[in-house]
């Protein structure tokens, strides 16, 4: 059998259209414009209104993937759903997402790894692209966070904005697609992003929802130490397995999760900010949406050509990292 290749056909995004500024919060937090634009460089986040869920955002985006891949939901063999904040626990938001595109009986999975969930969830779909055993996968990243952040508690409320971003994978036999990735996981520092009850080690109850200890925390400076000690290395390694250097990559797409780690990664590996994919200011965190809503945004500006060679990369709950080095289509 001739080599299989991937090859995204298709892409599309969606975000809220609420948009909530700083100055907004200034409103209702002990926060200020200046402080969370000097920390973090978001200016404004979109927050879904109480008639949108999970699913009905990863729906949105993916119906326009589809559609520029030109294949119909019911051709689709896998969906694969990055996400931490699912409409339930159970069933998974994957196949809520499967019937609601009328994917009738197609296999669906929740791959839930915090914000490198839709880097995983493409490196997945690879596996099944080259191997034959699927055609046509669609790859969500959706997350809807303002359901699961306290909007009284400053440090982590103005952090995190609402969006979804989908990609369509088809086989091709022309040579481009995933050449080299990175997958890691840190399981021992946990702690640092989590929701500490509603799981099974510390069910919902009265003093749950009085502690607040439902809704998600995190320690963000170790979680920035983290995150600049392995976005190098493991882009190092991608392109190594990928057989490429830096000097061949046109973009970098980083996980948006605070300008100054993007600023930082820039710094270390050398390399000018103008070749990093950024639109935290307008979206903030948006977790395992903000790689492919990013990639979506910057596809459709014409910034990035499908043809191009890009470096993706991301870092977070877990704690979990990954990279790949990837050409969406032939040259
Ligand atoms: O996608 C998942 C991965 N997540 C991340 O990558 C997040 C990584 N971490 C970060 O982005 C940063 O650590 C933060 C933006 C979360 C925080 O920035 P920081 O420079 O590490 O600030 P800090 O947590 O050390 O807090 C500094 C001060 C504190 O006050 P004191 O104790 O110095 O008096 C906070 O209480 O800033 C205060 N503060 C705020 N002030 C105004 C915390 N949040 C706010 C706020 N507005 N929203």
């Amino acid at each position: 059998m001739a080599k299989l290749y991937g090859k995204i056909t298709g892409w599309g995004a969606y975000a809220p259209p609420r948009i909530v500024t700083n100055h907004d919060l200034e409103a209702t937090l002990d926060t200020s414009h200046d402080w969370i634009v000097q920390r973090t460089g978001i200016h404004a986040r979109h927050v879904a209104d109480a008639n949108e869920t999970t699913s009905t955002m990863a729906v949105k985006a993916s119906w326009s993937a589809l559609a520029k891949a030109g294949i119909p939901s019911t051709e689709l063999d896998l969906i694969l759903v990055a996400t931490s904040s699912p409409d339930y626990f159970t069933p998974p938001v994957s196949s809520m997402v499967q019937s609601m595109l009328g994917a009738h009986d197609v296999p669906a999975m929740t791959i839930v790894t915090g914000c490198t969930g839709f880097v995983y969830a493409l490196v997945t779909a690879y596996q099944f692209i080259e191997t034959g055993v699927y055609r046509n996968i669609l790859v969500v990243g959706v997350e809807l966070l303002s359901r699961f952040v306290n909007w009284e508690e400053r440090s982590v409320s103005v952090l995190f904005g609402d969006a979804a971003g989908a990609v369509v994978v088809q086989p091709t036999a022309e040579p481009c697609g995933l050449e080299g990735f990175v997958l890691g996981s840190d399981g021992s520092n946990g702690q640092h992003i989590i929701m500490p009850a509603g799981g099974s080690a510390r069910p919902f109850s009265e003093d749950v929802l009085q502690e607040g200890s439902h809704y998600l925390q995190m320690n963000g400076r170790e979680v920035f130490k983290f995150a600049t000690r392995v976005i190098g290395p493991s882009c190092d390694e991608a392109l190594r397995l990928a057989g490429k250097s830096m000097a061949d990559v046109d973009w970098i797409i980083p996980h948006q999760a605070n300008l100054r780690i993007i600023q930082a990664a820039a710094r270390d590996m050398d390399i000018p900010l103008d070749r990093w994919i950024v639109n935290i200011d307008q979206y903030a965190n948006t977790s395992a949406a903000s790689i492919p809503l990013a990639l979506a945004e910057s596809l459709e500006s014409g910034r990035v050509k499908p043809t191009d060679t890009l470096l993706l990369v991301s870092f977070g709950a877990g704690m979990t990292w990954a990279s790949a080095v990837l050409q969406m289509q032939p040259s």
